[in-house]
C-alpha cells in the first residue's frame, strides 16, 4: 500500500488533512515535523536558532529517507521539503504527493498566533510567506497531484485526497 504524502507551504493545511486521512483509513500518520522535534528533545525553533536551517534541513532529509521505507502511512511535512529534490524523489518512491495550495491571505490567516514558525518571524510575516512562496513555487507546482484549498474545511480536502485515491 503507498503512502499518502502532503506537501505545500506553511498554513495550507497539512497536518489537520493529515490527522482527517489517518483517522478515515486507520492508518499510522507521521508528522515530520513533530517527528523531528521528538527526535531532537526540542523545538524546530531552537534547532534554528542553535544550529541554523541547514542543520534542520539535514535531519529533514534524513526522515524523508526512513519514511520512504514505510507503507500504508499518512505523512504530513514541513512546507521546505521541497527544496532539496532528494526529498521529492525519497518520499514519491513509495507514495503519492499531493500539493496543497492557498493564497498568501489564507495562509497567513492559518499561521496567525502561532510563534513556533521560526521562518516567519519578524516585522513584516506577508512579506516574507510571499517570498518564500515566490521562491518555492516551481517545486510546488512540480508535484502531479494539486488540491486548492481556498474555502475548504480540512474535512474536504481530506475527502477529495480520498476521492483521487479511490479514482
Ligand atoms: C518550514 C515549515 C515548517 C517547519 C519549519 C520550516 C518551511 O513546517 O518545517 O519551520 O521552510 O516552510 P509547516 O509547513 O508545518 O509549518
Amino acid at each position: 500500500m503507498r503512502n499518502i504524502v502532503l506537501v505545500g507551504p506553511m498554513g495550507s493545511g497539512k497536518s489537520a488533512v493529515a490527522r482527517i486521512l489517518a483517522d478515515r483509513l486507520n492508518r499510522p500518520l507521521i508528522d515530520l515535523d513533530a517527528l523531528a522535534e521528538e527526535r531532537e528533545g526540542r523545538t524546530i525553533a531552537a534547532m534554528f536558532e542553535r544550529d541554523g536551517e541547514a542543520y534542520f534541513r539535514d535531519l529533514e532529509s534524513r526522515l524523508c529517507r526512513e519514511v520512504a521505507e514505510r507503507d500504508g502511512v499518512i505523512v504530513s511535512t514541513g512546507g521546505g521539503v521541497v527544496t532539496r529534490l532528494e526529498n521529492l524523489e525519497a518520499l514519491s518512491r513509495n507514495g503519492r504527493l499531493f500539493c496543497l495550495r492557498a493564497s498568501v491571505d489564507t495562509l497567513l490567516a492559518r499561521v496567525r498566533n502561532e510563534t513556533h514558525r521560526p521562518l516567519l518571524r519578524g516585522d513584516d510575516p506577508r512579506a516574507r510567506l510571499a517570498e518564500l512562496l515566490a521562491r518555492r513555487k516551481p517545486m510546488y507546482d512540480a508535484i502531479a497531484d494539486q488540491i486548492e484549498t481556498d474555502g475548504l474545511s480540512p474535512e474536504e480536502v481530506a475527502a477529495r485526497i480520498l476521492q483521487a485515491c479511490a479514482d
